[in-house]
Order: structure tokens, then C-alpha cells, then sequence
């Protein structure tokens, strides 16, 4: 049988084996997924022994292998390559490995199952670690008028902003944000700061304004920006559950050509939170 796991570390807490084996039996694919520990030493050779095998297909990899599973495949996608990070690789019919990093696309994805449209839209990026450096690029694809980079240490933000040549990519420190007087119609926060229950030092003005929020993290209750921003007044409040989900199904679909429902597994995993 196919096999495939994400490594990480830590791992005990990932949802990819139980969000792939939900999508296995969905399609009727026949695959098996487990989890693999690894410390950043060991990593490559864990990698290299899971791969050794030939039913090995692929697998994910999260935090903190991303920068090293780019540096070992064979080929990167071209958003992989911005992103200098991947979080799937698959082995392709030569043999070779490709890496490449779905996180983007899962999030747009998630961001059309939820109706938010992002062409034509003023868009506000809080953060630009690796989290937002690997959703640049499919948020440009979608055409947005202004995709804004805000970051606390402003020189990340400018970094992020300057990878790519695209007028609507711009950068600022979260001071500035309240002199830019047209509203943002999406603000989506990619910094960590939620998983430390704190909230990025954005003006309040800035957030009651947006016509929808995006949390990519996601906890049993609502993450502390989301809170606030509800607290605010802003109606169309998101948390990243459904991002999850959506770069898992842009994985099933890399390695085996079919796109899963993700609809069904965000229902079951919300209830298991
Ligand atoms: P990830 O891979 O999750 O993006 P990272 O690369 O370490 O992790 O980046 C974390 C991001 O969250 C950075 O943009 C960081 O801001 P700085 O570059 O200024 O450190 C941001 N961040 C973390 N805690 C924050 C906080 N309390 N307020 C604002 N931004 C925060």
C-alpha cells in the first residue's frame, strides 16, 4: 500500500494523519499515513530511510524541516522557491522529489469556500515570517489591489515586499496603517502572535474597519485577534481550521490527482477541538 507521514517536531499533535485518512476514505484511495519525529539533526536520514522504501509516495513536513526538505529534493515549484520553504514533497515517476508548498493555495482555497472574494480587494497581511512569505504569491494570482505587508520589525515586511515585482505588494511598519484612510477589506494574520495569546499592536481603527478577518491560527475557542476583532464590530470573522484542511487537500491532490471535500473533515475535526 501507498505510503506517506508528515514529519515535525513536535508531531503528537498533528491532524494531517487523521485529515488524510478521512480524505482516503472519501476518494476510496487506498494509502496509509502515519507521523514521524525528528530532530533537525536526524532529519534528512529519517527522511531518506522513509524514502528508500518504494511504496513511499510522499509527505508532509511542518515545522522546523521546511527550509531543509526544500534543500533535499530534487525540483521546487516555482512558489516553493519564493517561499524557500516547502511543506510536501512527492516522488515523482523518474524517481526524482519534488518539493512544494501548499499552504498558499489552501488558503485562498478556504478563503473562496467562505465566500471572501480577494480580487479587486484591499488586502492587510499581518506578519511576515514564514507563514506569510509562503501565502505571497497565490494571493497575488487573485489579483488583489493592494496586498499590504505589515510587520512589527518593518524591515521583514520590506524583505517580503520586495521578492516579488508586482505593484499591488506593498510594505509598512503597523504604526503607518492608521494613516492609510481607505479601509482594508480583508486583514488576514499570519504572525504567531496568536498562538502566545497576544495580538499584534495594530489601532483598533484599523481593525473595525476591515470588512472581514482571517486568523490563520485556530484553537477550541476563538484565537484573541479574532475576538478582538469581533469585539470591534467586524461580522465576517475566520480562524485557519479550513486552511488546514485546504493545504492537506492540495497535497491529496499533488500526490494522487484527486481533490478531496474538505468541507465534511473541517465539520469533524471542529468537533474534535
Ligand atoms: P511563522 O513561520 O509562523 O511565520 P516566524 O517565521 O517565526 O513564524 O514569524 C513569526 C511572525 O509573527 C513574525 O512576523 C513576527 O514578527 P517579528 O518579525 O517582528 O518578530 C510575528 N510576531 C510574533 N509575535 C508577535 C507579536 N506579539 N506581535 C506582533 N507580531 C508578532
Amino acid at each position: 500500500m501507498d505510503q506517506y507521514l508528515v514529519f515535525g517536531n513536535p508531531i503528537a499533535q498533528s491532524k494531517s494523519p487523521l485529515i488524510h485518512s478521512m480524505f482516503a476514505q472519501q476518494t476510496g484511495q487506498e494509502l496509509q499515513y502515519g507521523r514521524m519525529l525528528a530532530v533537525k539533526e536526524d532529519f534528512i536520514e529519517h527522511l531518506e530511510r522513509f524514502f528508500s522504501e518504494p511504496q513511499a509516495q510522499g509527505c508532509n513536513v511542518t515545522a522546523p524541516f521546511k527550509e531543509l526538505a526544500a534543500q533535499w529534493v530534487n525540483e521546487l515549484s516555482p512558489s516553493a522557491k519564493l517561499a524557500g520553504a516547502i511543506n510536501t514533497i512527492k516522488r515523482m515517476r523518474d524517481g526524482q522529489f519534488l518539493g512544494d508548498t501548499t499552504d498558499g493555495p489552501g488558503l485562498v482555497q478556504d478563503m473562496l469556500r467562505l465566500g471572501v472574494t480577494l480580487t479587486n480587494k484591499r488586502i492587510l497581511l499581518l506578519g511576515a515570517g514564514g507563514a506569510a512569505r509562503g501565502v505571497l504569491s497565490p494571493l497575488l494570482l487573485q489579483q488583489p489591489t493592494l496586498l499590504m505587508v505589515a510587520n512589527r520589525s518593518v524591515a521583514k515586511a520590506q524583505l517580503l515586499a520586495s521578492l516579488i515585482d508586482n505593484d499591488a505588494l506593498q510594505s509598512c511598519e503597523f504604526e503607518t496603517l492608521t494613516k492609510i484612510t481607505q479601509p482594508f477589506d480583508l486583514i488576514i494574520n499570519s504572525t504567531s502572535a496568536s498562538l502566545i495569546g497576544e495580538l499584534p499592536k495594530v489601532a483598533n481603527s484599523v481593525v473595525a474597519s476591515a470588512g472581514c478577518v482571517y486568523d490563520m491560527s485556530y484553537a477550541d475557542k476563538p484565537t484573541v485577534f479574532m475576538s478582538h476583532a469581533s469585539q470591534l464590530g467586524v461580522m465576517n470573522v475566520h480562524d485557519g481550521l479550513g486552511m488546514l484542511v485546504g493545504q492537506a487537500a492540495e497535497s491529496f491532490y499533488l500526490w494522487r490527482g484527486i481533490k478531496p471535500q474538505v468541507e465534511p473533515v473541517i465539520q469533524a475535526l471542529r468537533t474534535q477541538l
